[in-house]
């Protein structure tokens, strides 16, 4: 029995699939179908060591243009509050990950910045030029409202991902200004988290 738990909210036809992945993972998995997934994660995120929202909503073509948006402090993993983030570097998880959606022919490309403008030019720049958005907005997530109207303005598939669980830290992490402009949320499966967008995305290729 794993002792690590997974907050799933809305499933629906995703559901054997992530109580699959949950098992593969090792943790323990608790279903919720609710009206309002964002609520959901504000009730009861913080009960939970990763949070996984509308897993279906993660679809991409055969042909799919991916940008990870990666925001403040993650150029500086691997050495950064290790015990919370990880040992790998950007670069470890960029090339990976971009590694095994070539093999599918979805093409990825992984960003990083410092300044909340330059995120949200490269929303702006996606606008029907990319097919997904993936974004770590790290520490503007909590703060920025230009980065959630820039999103909102994207129309194709978007993702929130965070390596810890930002709902199981500080109450200053608990509020997302990315959450209600995405379609799905990942977090609290480290640096995994990266990989399992990515796989989600595949599969969903594969599944068409
Ligand atoms: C983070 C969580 C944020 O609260 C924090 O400011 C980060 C990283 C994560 O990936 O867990 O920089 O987005």
């Amino acid at each position: 029995m794993t002792d690590k738990t997974l907050l799933i909210i809305n499933s629906e036809q995703t559901e054997n699939r992530c109580l699959e992945l949950a098992e593969a993972l090792g943790y323990e998995p608790s279903l919720r179908e609710v009206k309002d997934p964002v609520e959901c994660i504000i009730d009861e995120g913080s009960e939970h060591d990763a949070i996984m929202v509308c897993p279906g909503a993660l679809v991409a073509s055969p042909t799919a243009k991916v940008l990870v948006i990666n925001g403040p402090n993650l150029n500086l993993l691997g050495t950064r509050e290790p015990e919370i983030y990880g040992k790998e570097t950007l670069d470890d998880i960029a090339s990976r990950c971009i590694g095994k959606a070539s093999e599918a022919g979805m093409d990825v490309t992984f960003r990083q910045s410092n300044h909340e403008g330059e995120i949200v030019d490269w929303i702006q720049q996606a606008i029907g030029n990319m097919d997904v958005i993936v974004i770590n907005a790290a520490a503007y997530t909590h703060t920025s409202v230009a980065i959630h109207d820039a999103l909102r303005a994207f129309d194709g598939c978007k993702v929130e991902l965070h390596i810890s669980n930002p709902h199981r830290r500080e109450l200053f992490r608990h509020i997302s200004y990315v959450s209600t402009a995405v379609d799905a949320v990942v977090a609290g499966f480290g640096t995994q988290g990266y990989d399992l967008v990515i796989d989600l995305l595949v599969e969903s290729i594969d599944a068409s």
